[in-house]
């Protein structure tokens, strides 16, 4: 939810502060109510911090510019406990002389009764936040043992919650001291200096070399070293890789936001996905699995986990792979199968999707799933995030670093991730749908080239969201696998143009919600492909009847040469012809475009829209 960056050099110059802001740029796409930065300085601690963007920090140091330093912390904040004020942003002071700053992201759940504790012992609090506790906890545990990791090892014994916790302290100048509980962090290794950060985009322009914390290490960096142990005190090791893509990755590459940006790497994502899933002999493989391939062969159950864009594509791949294996399949959002009592057992498959892997809906439904004894594999797009370690199996999306706000390419390359784990599990059990994996496998190489046919088709989209700027509502069908992309065009124009959305099964439509058409109301129609079986076409186009004749503006999404639509609809946006199941892969490109180019319109912030955060730490 919030981003965290620290770092120590040899130097005493202005390179701790610049890294530590290039970081905290990077880093706010995971939360921007408020931002602040600590140093040691020669004087003690400085610092600074406000409320607002990124850019007010900025213009916080540019009016009173902070002394040199070799050591720094910097926060951007999603706020949780406390509003997005000055007074609450991060870092928060503790200890005597308020010689000690702390940085956090997640939530101490047990706030409250630490709080009562320390005023009861006369100490003062400046904010609202459960962040203030645990710093005056670890000044007052500093002061008591003059160390600050031995400190951090007493405080983090007495906190409950979700935490990534980073502290620095007036008399140790070059240690940054970072903990780590169902929160990210990760180590970045340079020479002579070293880096911390919720994600490698903190430190990515400065190293590749990482090293992951496991679930409830401490760690302590100085210039030449980084030392980790368990929150026993034990030694302890994190997972040591080199990251695979660079910082230009991070950044915007010409395109004037990262959403657009992140849209047009659509083709790669999917291709990059599916690369090397096969071996030698053409048998599909998966990343990570620790489920022998007698276990998954007993799956009698599939129950898919996640929320949001997420969901969408595992209510898509839900058609797929019940299609191709005969496994019922079910799609949850994470935070209600958390907490329905759910009916699942050893022979149950748990499959959990997330772009971030950080996810805590996600996160707590995983972990719900493999106490009651089920099977738990992640799709995801993060590599060592918390979701992939919890879980028994990875199948990992290769969409590289997702930075807008709203997901578009990880929704592709989720797709295409669980249309790889269905041809698996196909293949596995030997079912006759098996001998369609190659067909399938073949036929999706072929998409990431129809994507970019297709993104070079959407002048017409544009325009339209352009003069439909001041549209108060949109509603958007569709059918079978055409549904969840219906709802992913509505989720889109929500959170990027703030405006009322909706997408329902076309065929429910009329149950009731064909009350909301009336003359003029855009209606997005996804129709599917001419081939799809059950004469489901036809239906659809009968539906768009329907509202036409009610006065609906019909804007469907049509395959290329599907001429049965033409009569009934005031717009149509083509996409190129390819088998049902993989259409979704196509038809929500316009939408994504559509909601884009609304908000920008709208002079809305695309990449950062208001009241989210990219990853969602809390429950
Ligand atoms: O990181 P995750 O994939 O677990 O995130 C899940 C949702 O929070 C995410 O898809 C959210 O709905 C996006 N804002 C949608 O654009």
């Amino acid at each position: 939810m919030c981003g965290i960056v620290g770092y120590v050099g040899r130097t005493m110059d202005d390179t701790a502060l610049d890294v530590v802001m290039e970081g905290l740029t990077r880093l706010e796409y995971r939360g921007y109510d408020s931002a602040g930065v600590a140093l040691v300085t020669d004087d003690g601690i400085d610092a600074e911090k406000r409320s607002g963007k990124l850019e007010n920090l900025r213009a916080a140091l540019a009016a009173r510019p902070l002394p040199t330093s070799r050591t720094a912390i910097g926060h951007t904040r999603w706020a949780t406990h406390g509003g997005p004020t000055d007074g609450n942003a991060h870092p928060h002071r503790g200890g005597e002389g308020d010689r000690l700053a702390l940085i956090h992201n997640g939530i101490i759940e047990n706030f409250h009764v630490l709080k009562k504790e320390l005023v009861e012992e006369g100490v003062e609090f400046r904010s609202e936040t459960d962040t203030e506790v645990a710093a005056k906890l670890l000044g007052r545990e500093y002061d008591r043992l003059g160390d600050l990791t031995k400190a951090m090892q007493v405080v983090v014994n007495r906190l409950e919650g979700a935490f990534t916790l980073l502290a620095v302290h007036a008399d140790s100048p070059g240690t940054v001291v970072g903990a780590r509980r169902n929160s990210p962090l990760v180590v970045g290794l340079g020479d002579g200096e070293n880096y911390l950060g919720s994600d490698v985009a903190a430190f990515i322009g400065h190293t590749r070399q990482a090293v992951e914390l496991g679930q409830d290490q401490i760690v302590t960096i100085t210039p030449d070293r980084h030392e980790v142990i368990g929150f026993d005190g034990a030694p302890a090791e994190g997972r040591a890789y080199e990251v695979t893509w660079d910082a230009a990755a991070a950044e915007k590459g010409g395109y004037p936001t990262f959403m657009e940006k992140e849209i047009h790497e659509q083709p790669h994502a999917v291709a990059d996905t599916l690369l090397g899933r096969t071996d030698e002999s053409g048998r599909l493989v998966l990343d990570e699995v620790r489920i022998s391939e007698e276990q998954l062969r007993g799956v009698d159950r599939i129950i898919i986990v996640a929320c949001g864009t997420a969901a969408y594509a595992g209510m898509v791949a839900k058609y797929a792979v019940e299609h191709w294996t005969r496994i019922p399949v079910e799609v949850s959002l994470a935070h209600e199968f958390r907490y329905c009592d759910p009916i699942v057992d050893g022979t149950t498959l748990v499959v959990s999707i997330s772009q971030s892997g950080e996810t805590m809906d996600t996160l707590m439904a995983v972990k719900h799933a493999s106490d009651l004894g089920a099977m738990t594999l992640s799709v995801c797009n993060t590599h060592g995030s918390t979701i992939p370690r919890e879980s028994d199996a990875v199948l990992y999306t290769h969409a590289g670093p997702e930075i807008a706000v709203a997901s578009t390419k990880a929704f592709l390359a989720q797709i295409t991730a669980c249309y790889i784990l269905g041809l698996y599990l196909a293949q596995l059990r030997g079912e006759t749908y098996a001998d369609d994996a190659k067909s399938v496998m073949a036929e999706l190489q072929g998409i990431p080239a129809k994507i970019e046919d297709l993104l070079g088709r959407m002048d017409r989209v544009v325009e339209m969201a352009n003069f439909m700027a001041d549209t108060r509502s949109v509603l958007f069908l569709g059918r079978n696998v055409g549904y969840p992309v219906a709802m992913e065009g509505a989720l889109k124009l929500k959170e990027l143009a703030y405006i009322h959305a909706e997408g329902f099964a076309a065929g429910e439509l009329k149950h009731g919600p064909i009350a909301l058409i009336d003359a003029g109301q855009p209606v997005f129609i996804v129709v599917p492909s001419p081939d799809t079986p059950h004469e489901l076409h036809k239906k659809v186009v009968s539906n768009i009847q329907e509202i036409r004749a009610r006065g609906a503006r019909t804007i469907v999404i049509a395959h290329d040469g599907d001429e049965d639509v033409e009569p009934y609809a005031n717009e149509v946006i083509r996409i190129p012809r390819c088998s049902p199941m993989l259409a979704p892969l196509l038809a929500v490109v316009p939408l994504q475009i559509f909601a884009l180019h609304l908000s920008t319109a709208k002079g809305l912030d695309v990449d950062q829209p208001r009241n989210l955060a990219k990853s969602v730490t809390v429950e």
